[in-house]
């Protein structure tokens, strides 16, 4: 290849982005329609479109009982590459004594569409406690990410996948696949991409993150996770909506794009960010933001317990770089956002407002502190909260 055509973007993870979207395709489609049926949970689904765009680079389906163990034991691929979550399909036992290993199977969503075809190569059992403990670092089934397991069947089935119809995303308007926004930096010449996983609102310490990170980027991809969250999580409609606000206001023209990520969050904290900077590296992003808890939940990681996880990897392996932020917050004596790194004052004079106080003050339709979140936003909060009660 000629260095003019060369892409100047990060290879995908494992070189080359996986494409199983087979839309159309005559003979997988009369397979599908031939084979005994799995139905997806919403996460399988999530799963099933990632690993079809590319998102999972370099999975081709979901894992079999070595690369489960590869991962759950050593966050590794068998082939030797890092990855820290499992990407798996449960069913129950009676599903699985009824499937053959060899076997196609149709994958079909809630409604009984079919949207894929698994070419089943193995079924097999798991320790349930063990996954959660080396995943989400404890077996407590309050833990979110925990919980889901425990509600899973007892047999994983592995094999090939490809997805047959096109995902239909929620926010089509800011739907783009790995492809899609390679070929968008691509165009815009961008070389280094920061990524923002976020599944908050834009307050002012994640707008401070932002900004300094554009700061050394040619561009940012702000690209919140809109798959399954937690009940209590602002849900991804009223995010959208606070995200779209936040950019029209605060940010530069042509030097952020909104794009929606498709995962379902699993709160395993450490390893997830490892797992949320490898899809991004997929989407052809050069720089990842790892600030405070990444991907936490109550108190179950330590606050830069993700940072640290980086350090265990081979950074030329991951690929993607880590750009890690220590907690930032308001400092009234400073006037702006800062951090412990970069304040020489104390507590009394830094803005600490809790998950609780923040939602007791937003269901009373009070603006938060401009300090704290930016009015826009603030606004487009409340109208969700009191949308939602309704
Ligand atoms: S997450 O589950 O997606 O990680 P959240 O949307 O709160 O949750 O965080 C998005 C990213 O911003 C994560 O990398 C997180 O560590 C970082 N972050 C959130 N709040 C802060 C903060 N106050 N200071 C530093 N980093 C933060």
């Amino acid at each position: 290849m000629s260095l003019s055509t060369r892409s100047r973007l990060i290879a995908p993870h494992g070189g080359k982005l996986i494409n199983r979207l087979h839309v159309g395709d005559p003979d997988l489609t009369a397979r599908a329609a031939a084979a005994p049926q799995v139905m997806l949970g919403e996460v399988q689904l999530s799963d099933l479109e990632m690993i079809a765009t590319g998102v999972l680079s370099p999975l081709t389906g979901f894992m079999t009982s070595a690369d489960y163990h590869a991962v759950v034991h050593d966050m590794a691929l068998t082939q030797g590459l890092p990855w820290a979550i499992p990407v798996t399909l449960p069913v129950d036992r009676d599903t699985a004594d009824s499937l053959r290993e060899g076997q196609d199977v149709a994958l079909v969503n809630a409604d009984g569409t079919i949207v894929g075809l698994l070419e089943l190569t193995e079924k097999y059992l798991y320790d349930k406690q063990l996954e959660a403990q080396n995943v989400y670092r404890t077996t407590d089934d309050k833990h979110p990410g925990v919980a889901r397991i425990y509600g899973y069947g007892e047999v994983y089935l592995a094999g090939p996948a490809f997805m047959l119809v096109d995902p239909k995303p929620d926010f089509p308007d800011i739907y783009r696949t790995p492809a899609q926004t390679r070929a968008l930096f691509e165009e815009n010449g961008w070389r280094r991409i920061v990524a923002f996983q976020t599944r908050n609102p834009i307050h002012r310490a994640h707008e401070y993150l932002l900004k300094v990170a554009l700061e050394m980027a040619d561009g940012l991809m702000l690209h919140p996770l809109v798959g399954a969250t937690k009940s209590d999580d602002i849900p991804a409609a009223v995010r959208v909506k606070s995200y779209k606000v936040e950019l029209e206001h605060y940010f530069p023209k042509g030097r952020v794009i909104l794009s929606a990520f498709p995962a379902a969050m699993r709160y395993a904290g450490p390893r997830e960010a490892i797992w949320h900077a490898i899809c991004r590296k997929n989407y052809g992003c050069s720089h990842f933001i790892v600030g405070r808890d990444h991907a936490g939940v109550g108190n179950y990681y330590g606050t830069y317990d993700a940072q640290l996880l980086f350090d265990q990897f081979d950074p030329a392996a991951i690929g993607i770089q880590p750009l890690m932020f220590e907690h930032s917050f308001y400092c009234f004596k400073c006037g702006q956002i800062v951090t412990a790194k970069t304040c020489p004052h104390d507590k009394e004079s830094w803005l600490s407002l809790s998950g609780t106080q923040v939602r007791a003050k937003l269901a009373a339709g009070e603006l938060l502190p401009l300090e704290f979140t930016r009015p826009e936003v603030s606004e487009v909060l409340i109208a969700g909260l009191r949308e939602n009660a309704n």
